[in-house]
């Protein structure tokens, strides 16, 4: 197989041709060849042909192991067979009804009986689409206004949580978001409960939510400092604002019932998506049932679509859940694999005389290139997000394929077992060593 030479400093051998040609052509038709921003990265992605267990297989044929696993939706692997089997056999029988079925109530119930919040839930498609409409329910139960969001927190692109993106970048503009939308979105730091204290003494009673990754997955990843959660629930209890917890990257990942079973915190909303249906199209929004009951059509609040509670990922969220209530020790068992993979790269960076600290938790795990603690955006910021970018040209050199950004996480699935882990961590070593002789200059 040749490669292309035109990757960069490092890597220059890592991407084929033919990827360069879909790339090339890409550009022509679609905005930088790609269908969500994320997905470029310098100076073009590898094109996948498929996928299977923790493998991508590009279209020149390379394998990479893969620790996006589509950005951690598919904790059991790509092309996870009980969940593939479960959604040909639904294919036969149709793939939208657009009426209720049996398969929606059986999803409802095991998604009360796992999420601690799960009252009453609404499907829906999208992550975007679940945070999008719990704020929307906040507003109409609590008849007020603002919205409280965290500095580096990811909600999806739409305007209620785009407004104001970063603490020190009002994104209005950018975003084309009317000011009244963005006026009404607050940004504070993660992490400090007496910003949020401060806040709310002010405008305590104009807010309708506070809405918060509970484990920060979009900003690298930065777990909540302990007892943090706990005052966030008590502050809104206190001015009557409404707790979201956004679990799309939690969800079914973190525990089952996601982040607020791991920490025992119970949010009055909450988000679900990926993880939920491993790699197959759903969300939901869960939540107390007197706050759902604004809804229509029990409630006035509007919120329909097409394509929501569609059998296919209906069947498929199904089954993925099924499986994991059977074989719940698998949380386990995955993260001990990624603190075993976290502690070995800690070592080898640290070998190479690279200054870096590591933030596992569960089967997620992220690097940041600085020696400085980092508890939110502010501090994720002041890592080398240039060393970051080699670090992941390093690895693809390797075989080995994270999400090309500083602050996105890595993730694990079931199928990246002991043998994987020694081969990453080897891979590893290769790479990290290319990258320290770099450094030294
Ligand atoms: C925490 C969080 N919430 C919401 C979203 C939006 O989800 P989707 O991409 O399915 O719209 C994401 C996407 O990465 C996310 O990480």
């Amino acid at each position: 197989m040749r490669r292309s030479s035109r990757i960069g400093e490092i890597g220059s051998e890592s991407i084929g041709d033919a990827s360069v040609r879909l790339f090339d052509k890409a550009s022509r038709l679609m905005v930088k060849g790609v269908n969500s921003p994320i997905r470029y990265f310098e100076p073009y992605p590898f094109f996948v042909k498929h996928a299977r267990g923790c493998k991508v297989y590009d279209v020149d044929g390379s394998p990479y192991i893969d620790y996006c696993m589509g950005y951690g939706a598919l904790l059991l692997g790509h092309a996870f067979k009980g969940v593939i089997d479960a959604v040909r056999a639904q294919l036969a029988r149709g793939s939208l009804y657009c009426i209720p079925s049996e398969h929606e109530v059986e999803l409802a119930e095991l998604l009360n009986t796992c999420i601690p919040c799960a009252e009453a839930v609404r499907l829906v498609n999208t992550g975007m689409e679940a945070t999008y409409h719990a704020i929307r329910i906040a507003r109409a139960y609590t008849r007020r206004r603002k919205i409280v969001r965290f500095d580096g927190c990811y909600h999806g692109s739409h305007d209620y949580t785009l407004a104001r993106n970063n603490m020190d970048r009002d994104a209005r503009v950018d975003n084309a978001i009317l000011d009244c939308v963005a006026d009404n979105t607050l940004v504070l730091p993660y992490n400090d409960p007496d910003a949020l204290k401060d806040l709310m003494q002010r405008e305590g009673n104009d807010v309708a939510a506070v809405i918060v990754e509970p484990v920060m997955a979009n900003a690298g990843l930065i777990p909540p400092d302990p007892g943090y959660l706990a005052t966030l629930s008590s502050i809104c209890r206190e001015y009557g604002s409404l707790l979201i917890f956004d679990e799309v990257v939690t969800g079914f990942r973190l525990a089952l019932g996601g982040a607020q079973e791991y920490y025992g915190i119970k949010p009055d909303l909450a988000t679900f998506a990926k993880a939920m249906a491993n790699g197959f199209v759903i969300a939901c929004i869960a939540g107390r049932r007197d706050v759902m009951s604004v809804l229509a059509p029990e409630g006035r609040l509007y919120q329909g679509s097409t394509f929501a509670g569609n059998p296919v990922s209906v069947t498929a969220s199904i089954a993925t859940i099924r499986y994991l209530i059977r074989h719940r020790s698998l949380y386990k068992i995955i993260a001990e694999r990624c603190s075993r993979l976290a502690d070995a790269v800690k070592d080898i960076l640290h070998d190479r005389g690279l200054e870096a600290i590591v933030h596992n938790i569960a089967s997620m795990l992220q690097v940041f290139f600085t020696d400085k603690d980092v508890r939110d955006y502010a501090t994720a910021k002041r890592s080398d997000t240039g060393l970051f970018k080699l670090y992941f040209k390093a690895l693809l050199k390797q075989g080995v394929f994270i999400p090309p950004s500083q602050f996105e996480v890595c993730f694990l699935s079931l199928a990246h077992s002991d043998a994987v882990i020694r081969d990453t961590v080897e891979r590893m070593d290769r790479a990290i060593r290319e990258l320290g002789e770099l450094s030294k200059g």
